[in-house]
């Protein structure tokens, strides 16, 4: 079971109050060094493809791997609708990245639109196309019409989507959106929910923390 926070573009929490955690932390870049010093297993949010360059704006693998970060999450939904992240982007930095020797939490789902027009098959299989198996990669199914809106997929939604991402590509697979303390049970609980990518409620240490060890209660 793999807990990650993602904080987005927000300070976060004292890393020292998450010590020992068995988690991850995604924080902004500003962060990763207090957190990986602090002994959390750190992600950065994003990363490019090339080692180095003309990319103002990015950060490459080489460059986390020097500061002790041990992955980066790719291609997650807001990067896709405010950033111009495609399948292709998301190909390039999920392969680099692996290449390097970063683990990627790879990110897909559906938008609503997509939902409500019975899509969502179609999309996870058309962002899962450009994505190979390795053991350091795993993916996260994120609804973007759950994510930061309170709307969370039911567990029996999440279990069929997850099986199906399964049936396309071996890894394991979290579930995010709006993963809050009172629904990670039983989102957790599903045979093929292998853990949360959490956002607003990795902010706060105390919720953060009741998600982890429900996890653990979940896997023991
Ligand atoms: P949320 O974000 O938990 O705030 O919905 C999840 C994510 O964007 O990874």
């Amino acid at each position: 079971m793999i807990i990650a926070g993602n904080w987005k573009m927000f300070r976060g929490p004292d890393p020292h109050a998450l010590a020992g955690l068995d988690a991850i932390v995604a924080p902004p870049f500003t962060r990763l060094r207090d957190c990986v010093d602090a002994g959390l297993t750190t992600y950065a949010q994003n990363v490019h493809w090339e080692a180095d360059g003309a990319y103002t704006g990015e950060i490459s693998a080489p460059m986390l791997l020097e500061l002790g970060v041990t992955g980066s999450l790719v291609g997650h939904s807001e990067r896709r609708l405010y950033f111009g992240e495609t399948d292709e982007t998301v190909a390039l930095r999920t392969r680099a990245a692996l290449d390097a020797g970063l683990r990627v939490i790879a990110c897909v789902g559906e938008t609503l639109a997509e939902r409500e027009a019975n899509e969502t098959e179609d999309v996870l299989r058309r962002q899962l196309s450009v994505l190979e198996p390795h053991p350091h990669l795993v993916l996260a199914y994120e609804p973007v019409w759950a994510i930061g809106t309170g709307l969370t997929a039911t567990p029996e939604m999440a279990q069929d989507a997850h099986a199906f991402i399964k049936s396309l590509l071996d890894a394991p697979v979290l579930y995010g959106g709006s993963v809050k303390p009172d629904n990670a049970a039983g989102l957790l609980a599903q045979p093929d929910v292998d853990g949360a990518l959490v956002g607003g409620a990795s902010l706060d240490v105390d919720s953060f923390k009741a998600i982890c060890q429900t996890a653990a209660r979940i896997r023991s």
